[in-house]
């Protein structure tokens, strides 16, 4: 038996600090997932192993179809994956929990991404969570302002990237689940992540 294999064929590829959620006992059994900006479902591997009712929405098509596949060939999947925008999250009802991975910093503008985020932000339940990966300039100082909120960083690509002042008017709604760590990576590029809860 290959322990390593086991534990990434149980977890796959999943953002770090979302693993931390689930070891920490924070997502609760029953819990209704959002997946916004899913890509190829690399973050829900766990989640439909379990049987976690699963939506996933992006809006590349031929991503959803190889989410929808790999979910398709798990027996105890209750995942959807379908094309949507973050913009307009058409589906009835709030979730337990929304997850949106490494997708706020391709946001064109601040009014852009806050457009993206009062979206994301409805679609939590009360008492429900958002865990959110994304560029940053909090805690380093790598990017290059360019326009509209958005940096040139040393890996030589322009995006979008929250702010402490970002940072902190999104957070009013919210109460802490788990205080956001920046993770700064060689030098290219820094990553925040973080999990609030809808008071
Ligand atoms: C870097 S990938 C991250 C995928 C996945 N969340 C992960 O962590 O592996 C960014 C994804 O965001 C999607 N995306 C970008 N803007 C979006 C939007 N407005 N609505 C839905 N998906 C979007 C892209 O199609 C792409 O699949």
């Amino acid at each position: 038996m290959n322990k390593i294999r086991d534990i990434n064929n149980y977890f796959g590829d999943m953002d770090l600090f979302l693993l931390d959620l689930i070891l920490k006992g924070k997502i609760p059994d029953n819990a209704r997932i959002l997946d916004a900006g899913c890509g190829e479902g690399r973050n829900a591997i766990y989640f439909i192993q379990e049987g976690y009712e699963y939506t996933g929405i992006d809006l590349d098509e031929s991503k959803i179809r190889l989410a929808q596949y790999m979910s398709n060939n798990i027996s105890t999947s209750k995942a959807t994956f379908k094309v949507g925008d973050i913009h307009q999250i058409d589906d009835q009802g709030t979730y337990d929990l929304v997850i949106c991975s490494r997708v706020l910093h391709f946001a064109e503008s601040g009014d852009d991404f806050f457009e993206m985020w009062s979206c994301l932000a409805e679609k939590v339940k009360p008492g429900g969570m958002i865990y959110i990966s994304m560029d940053s300039m909090i805690d380093n100082s790598l990017g290059k302002p360019v326009e509209n909120g958005r940096f040139e960083f040393p890996d030589g690509a322009v995006r979008f990237a929250i702010t402490e002042k970002i940072y902190a008017e999104i957070k009013k709604r919210f109460d802490l689940v788990e205080p956001l760590k920046t993770l700064v990576q060689n030098e290219t590029r820094a990553q925040s992540f973080f999990t609030l809860r809808k008071n």
